[in-house]
């Protein structure tokens, strides 16, 4: 496949990372790209390959902490209406990764179909919330999935069952390859139930969450049994701040930027909370958020 000078023009140089992650964060992209179409994206994969890239795919960049230096390799955006299309077959719904989770939910709610309500206020894509098995304390993405449909990075494209797509806490298999879509099975319910759960989640996030400022969620995973946030607040380390990157005063498992937080302010606290919490209760506490450098 020889590659257009189309595809080269849309290669852009210009991209810096702050602008793309919720944290707000990041220096430039060395090679960013929002592909068209598949065939675009397949010709994107070629390009990065003969390139020897490191690809990067973003989704709504609300998991992310990129490096003040940039990123050496390409980054790759599902952004363009190719990429966000979705239909439901009964309590079935089939969409591209691209798809909002917020879009999904909302459509789901409208038809009486139950199951993504769970994952309200999460902000993010499909393909990027399947990647790292978003979701609340009872609920994983993964739960809903029949099967996801991906693209390797030799532009090959395969169906892979739930069990093949290794979902497990805030983790799947799905780190290095490209999600264009998944299945999704939802069950009919009535709108009350769903609003219900809605309302309940807003409020318990209002309530305990800090969104207030740039962050990218919960910094690090729950370890088992126990809550990240719990461990990092009973350290006393609320508040504390490196540079404009401080430990939230509300919830300790977020780490929010108070203006212009570096990443390596962010790496510095990150590695303050977990010499503390391991010299208190003799627990590794992991990074939830993906650190790319
Ligand atoms: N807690 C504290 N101090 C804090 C924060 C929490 O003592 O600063 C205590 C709470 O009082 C509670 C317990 O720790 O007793 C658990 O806290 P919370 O209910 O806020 O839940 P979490 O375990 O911190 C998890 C997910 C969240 C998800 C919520 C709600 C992870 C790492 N976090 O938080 O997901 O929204 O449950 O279901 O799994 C995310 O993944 O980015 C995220 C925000």
């Amino acid at each position: 496949m020889n590659l257009s000078k189309n595809l080269e023009n849309k290669i852009r140089t210009d991209i810096v990372l702050k602008s793309l992650t919720s944290f707000k964060i990041g220096g430039r992209a060395k090679y960013y790209i929002e592909p068209a179409t598949q065939e675009e994206l397949k010709k994107t994969l070629i390009f990065a390959k003969n390139k020897k890239l490191k690809i990067y795919c973003i989704g709504s960049g609300s998991n992310v902490l990129a490096s003040d230096k940039g990123i050496s390799g390409i980054i790759i955006k599902l952004n363009s209406k190719n990429f966000k299309s979705f239909k439901f077959e009964d309590d079935t719904l089939i969409a591209q990764s691209g798809c909002l989770l917020s879009t999904l939910l909302q459509r789901s709610r409208s038809r009486g179909l139950s199951g993504l309500e769970y994952f309200i206020g999460i902000p993010g894509t499909l393909g990027g919330a399947l990647a790292m098995n978003a979701g609340i304390k009872e609920k994983n993405i993964g739960d809903l999935v029949e099967d996801v449909t991906i693209l390797d990075y030799n532009g090959r494209t395969k169906i892979l069952s739930k069990d093949e797509a290794g979902f497990s806490y805030r983790n799947s298999d799905l780190d290095d390859v490209i999600v264009l879509s998944a299945t999704l099975k939802l069950k009919k319910s009535s709108k009350a139930g769903i609003d219900r759960v809605i309302n309940d989640l807003i409020t318990a996030r209002k309530r305990s969450q800090d969104w207030s400022f740039p962050c990218a969620g919960c910094a690090f995973k729950n370890p088992a049994n126990e809550s990240a946030g719990r461990l990092i607040d009973l350290c006393g380390l609320k508040g504390i701040r490196v540079g404009d990157a401080q430990v939230s005063l509300k919830h300790a498992n977020f780490i929010i930027n108070r203006g212009n937080a570096s990443s390596s302010d962010v790496l510095k606290l990150i590695s303050i909370i977990k010499r503390e919490v391991k010299k208190r209760f003799k627990i590794e506490l992991t990074e939830e958020i993906k650190i790319w450098k």
